[in-house]
């Protein structure tokens, strides 16, 4: 994924370099729970390197019922819009070990 996008998605997620964000651009605040490279909360699993044990289409359903994926998950469920999805997933993606 572009730099760019990356920023912006990091935005979201409230985890690494936080960017001055345009209105109408969610706080998702998964660093609350989440810690990706030393950053974040621990109440949730690490996700720095999240991509080499989930698949897309596991991230995705996840997102879109965390409970499916995980029973008993107290993870929200976030009213994501469809681009907010795409983009938050490839980002997910992007976070795996260098091979
Ligand atoms: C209230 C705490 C909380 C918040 C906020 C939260 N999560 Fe989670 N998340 C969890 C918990 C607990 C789990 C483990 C259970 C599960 O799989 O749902 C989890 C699991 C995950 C997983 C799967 C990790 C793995 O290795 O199996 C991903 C990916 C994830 N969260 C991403 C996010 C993202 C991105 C956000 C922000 C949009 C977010 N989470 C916000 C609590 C949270």
């Amino acid at each position: 994924m572009s730099p760019a996008l990356k920023r912006r998605v990091q935005g979201w997620v409230n985890v690494g370099p936080v960017q001055p964000l345009p209105v109408n651009v969610p706080i998702l605040k998964c660093g609350g729970c989440h810690r990706i490279h030393g950053e974040g909360g621990a109440v949730g699993p690490d996700l720095s390197y999240v991509a080499d044990h989930r698949s897309k289409e596991w991230i995705i359903k996840h997102f879109r019922d965390p409970q499916s994926t995980s029973p008993g998950s107290i993870m929200p469920k976030f009213p994501l819009d469809e681009t907010q999805l795409t983009e938050l997933t490839a980002y997910m993606l992007s976070l795996k070990k260098a091979v």
